[in-house]
């Protein structure tokens, strides 16, 4: 006797296409957990734990994890990066400037993805896009030992046409938006914060390129910028998130953060 008439299997057949539909356009959320390792860092021993906090932020339902080794690992270390690899289930997103040192930690570890960042060793925390018109060589090199190994490619850029296009031409597969500049006009005015970031992001899509954003999103702005932007990719968020969690916990945080992108 079967079970399912016509009618329930084209009624399950729908259900399925929408679902996978809707998990195409769906953004995800990378937690950055380089403050968590700046409060283990103040203490010197291993309270909060690195690993424990990023397990927990994917069972709470965070779709990746975002590090930012710097060359002082004031933050995040090298043995952090190497400890989290085995044990994450989610994506693994590494950023950083591109020195040697660098590359050669991402060769290894091979997360599923790289975000290239032009920040200076001594900077509290990245404050501008690439000159990707400028560096263009260099990061044509440096991107393909990265997609040679298998690790998708993103580069962070300010929401500016040209700097968007030459990164394609180096051959990113994705970029990521600088959106400290949305955040900060955001309480103003947010219709004007966010176009420059609408019509960067048609730039984007209209190139064939990924879309990531990232840089003092909240839960303030995040939900206005996924309204106006919602075929991103991935949104890359620390400072707030952690700062939220001091209120809220961290379970209900990434829960808000989200429902933001819904
Ligand atoms: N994306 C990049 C490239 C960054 O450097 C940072 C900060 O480390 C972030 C996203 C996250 O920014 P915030 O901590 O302000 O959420």
């Amino acid at each position: 006797m079967a079970f399912f008439s016509q009618n329930d299997t084209n009624v399950s057949l729908l259900f399925v296409l929408l679902s996978q539909s809707i998990t195409t356009i769906m953004t995800k959320l990378s937690v950055n957990i380089n403050k968590i390792a700046t409060l283990r860092n103040a203490r010197g021993g291993d309270v909060p734990n690195v690993v424990k906090v990023a397990l927990d932020c994917e069972s709470f339902g965070a779709d990746g994890i975002t590090v930012h080794p710097r060359p002082d690992e004031r933050h995040i270390r090298r043995s952090d990066v190497y400890g989290l690899r085995p044990l994450l289930r989610t994506e693994f997103n590494i950023e950083g400037y591109p020195a040697p040192e660098f590359i050669d930690l991402v060769l290894k570890v091979k997360p599923h993805q790289v975000t290239l960042v032009p920040d200076s060793p001594e900077q509290l925390t990245s404050n501008s896009g690439w000159d990707t018109k400028k560096n263009l060589e260099f990061l044509t090199e440096v991107l393909e030992a990265f997609k040679n190994a298998g690790v998708r490619t993103s580069v962070f850029v300010s929401a500016d046409a040209e700097m968007i296009e030459y990164a394609a031409k180096a051959g990113t597969d994705r970029v990521e938006l600088y959106t400290e500049p949305y955040a900060t006009a955001y309480p103003q005015n947010k219709e004007a914060a966010v176009a420059p970031f609408v019509e960067a992001a048609k730039v984007a899509r209209c190139l064939g390129l990924g879309l990531n954003a990232g840089h003092d999103l909240s839960l303030v702005n995040l939900n206005y910028l996924y309204q106006n932007i919602p075929w991103m990719d991935e949104v890359s968020i620390g400072h707030s998130l952690v700062a939220d969690a001091l209120y809220l916990g961290l379970e209900r945080t990434i829960r808000e953060y989200k429902n933001c992108l819904r």
